[in-house]
Formats: C-alpha cells, sequence, structure tokens
C-alpha cells in the first residue's frame, strides 16, 4: 500500500509586504485583489490546522499542484521554500507550479531557483515534464503556469512540453506503475473562459492515445471529479482538490486534501480516494471515501 497525499492552491499568508517598486505591471491589480478580497479567504491557521492532519496520515509522498505565492513577490519564493521543506524532504514531497507562482514574467526564476529540489526528476534535472518513481507510482509533474496579462489566469502546457509528456507516458507503459499526472489547471473545467488551460484539447488528445491513471489538479479551489477517455475505452480520473488554506462557507469549498491509497498490481491496481477538509466548527474531519476506478491496460 502506498499512500499519496494532495494538497493544492495554499496561496501563503499574510502578503509579505511590497515594495513600491515591486508593484509593477499585474502585480497591482493582484494587489488589489489580495487586500479586497483574496486575505479574507486564505488563512495560514487553517493551512497549518490542514498539514498537521495530513502529516498524522503518514503519507509517503506528499504532490502540491501549485500557487504557493500570491502576486510573485520575491520574499513568497523564500517564505514558500521555507513551507515546502516544512513538509518533508524533498524526496518525498513534489511540486508544480501554478499560475500565482508564475505571475509576472520573472517570476519562473524565482520558482526554478527556489522550488527546484521538489521539482527535479530522477537525475537531479529540474524541467517539465518531470519524472519521479516512488514506490509502485510514476509521478509526472507538469507547469502550466505562464504569466498572463491583468484578470487573466488561464493555463498552458504548451506544444513542446505536451510532446515530452507523450514520450514519458508512452516509456511508462512497459515499466507497469501507476502513472499520476500532476497539473496544476484542471484539463476539464465549467469555469469562466479566463482560468481555463488554453491547450487542454491537446492534453485530452495525449491521455486519450497514452493512458495515464490519475490525474491530479488544483486551480478552481473546489472540489472536483471528472473522467477523462483514456486508450482502448479506458476512463481516467481527474480529481480537483480546493484551496488548502480557504476559509470554509466562502465563495468556493473550505479548506481540504485528498489521500490515495494504492495497492494491487499493473493491470489490477486499486486506488480509494480518502478527502480530509475542515468543517463549520473548524475541525478537519473526513469528508468522503470512495474506491476509484482507474484503467485497466
Ligand atoms: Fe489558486
Amino acid at each position: 500500500m502506498f499512500t499519496l497525499a494532495h494538497l493544492s492552491d495554499p496561496h501563503l499568508a499574510p502578503l509579505p509586504k511590497p515594495r513600491w517598486s515591486e508593484l509593477i505591471g499585474k502585480r497591482i491589480t493582484g494587489y488589489i485583489n489580495w487586500q479586497r478580497k483574496r486575505r479574507f479567504i486564505h488563512d495560514p491557521a487553517v493551512l497549518g490546522q490542514l498539514v498537521a492532519d495530513m502529516k498524522a496520515q503518514a503519507p509517503d509522498h506528499i504532490a502540491v499542484t501549485g500557487d504557493i505565492a500570491n502576486i510573485a513577490l520575491p520574499a513568497e519564493f523564500r517564505r514558500g521554500r521555507d513551507w515546502l521543506e516544512s513538509l518533508g524532504s524533498a524526496r518525498d514531497v513534489s511540486f508544480v507550479p501554478g499560475n500565482h507562482d508564475v505571475y509576472v514574467r520573472d517570476a519562473a526564476a524565482y520558482v526554478t531557483r527556489q522550488w527546484q529540489a521538489q521539482m527535479a526528476d530522477d537525475d537531479g534535472i529540474a524541467g517539465f515534464p518531470f519524472l519521479r518513481r516512488r514506490g509502485p507510482l510514476a509521478l509526472i509533474g507538469l507547469s502550466s503556469g505562464v504569466p498572463t496579462a491583468p484578470f487573466l489566469a488561464t493555463g498552458l502546457l504548451g506544444s513542446k512540453q505536451l510532446a515530452g509528456l507523450a514520450a514519458v507516458l508512452n516509456h511508462l507503459k512497459s515499466e507497469n506503475l501507476f502513472r499520476v499526472v500532476m497539473i496544476h489547471h484542471p484539463p476539464v473545467s465549467v469555469a469562466a473562459g479566463h482560468k481555463l488551460l488554453l491547450d487542454a484539447k491537446v492534453l485530452l488528445r495525449v491521455i486519450a492515445e497514452h493512458g495515464a491513471d490519475l490525474v491530479i489538479h488544483g486551480h478552481d479551489h473546489i472540489h472536483m471529479l471528472t473522467r477523462l477517455n483514456g486508450p482502448n475505452g479506458s476512463r481516467v480520473p481527474s480529481v480537483g482538490v480546493p484551496s488548502a488554506s480557504a476559509v470554509p462557507g466562502k465563495d468556493k469549498d473550505g479548506a481540504a486534501y485528498h489521500l490515495y491509497r494504492i495497492d494491487g498490481s499493473p493491470g489490477a491496481w486499486r486506488c480509494e480516494l480518502v478527502s480530509r477538509g475542515i468543517d463549520a466548527n473548524g475541525a478537519v474531519v473526513e469528508q468522503k471515501r470512495m474506491m476509484l476506478s482507474v484503467p485497466s491496460p
């Protein structure tokens, strides 16, 4: 039995005090949005509670699918590094960036500099897609975070990364591992157009051709479960988790994280999903438990 924990969109708070010189371009609108709305949603105490509960479950590996930062201030990356390291060793924690991490053009360099250890592949090399083999799992990390104009939260993988994904998924078929794709943006979403993954259609085609056993994502800050087409009529579960710091009772789902308990063998994998989240009284409780039907080759 291998237990994978998944959390996303911690949006670490409070926001470090920006210098005036840092409030340029998209950071200005993001800063106003934070002050007016988002700071009342993302609570570090809630995040701390959720992480403590997750650690008590002693997962074998932790996947974080983006949006540690809010407006990509340099100080947010240093703090993000401390937070990632507080979860566990870089070997046991995998991270893919979200749109709030790559919020402005120079943010990609900060992501690489501060969070490289959690994005490095088995050879220690950072880049996307990365591949990390852990127990029966192959964790494949994608980066859909790209800088966009103000008020846009779209994502993009790009043709090079998608070709790399197809090659990795294809290559892994012979290794009989449980293939987990990590991505910030959902492959399928009913959210408004300004939040969507722009090349989702190509991603869906790659998964339909080469398959995967599970896709995990964040971004929409709500519980989501969709089934993507895989090869030979199979269906690939794609599961989204709410923000790990969201105060319950606001417009999106309250903070939650997921545990995947995976056992079995190739062709007969079993995957149980346990959702644990914060309730109206501020306690972290089990919200849902279900067996996910995963594809068999
Ligand atoms: Fe987010």
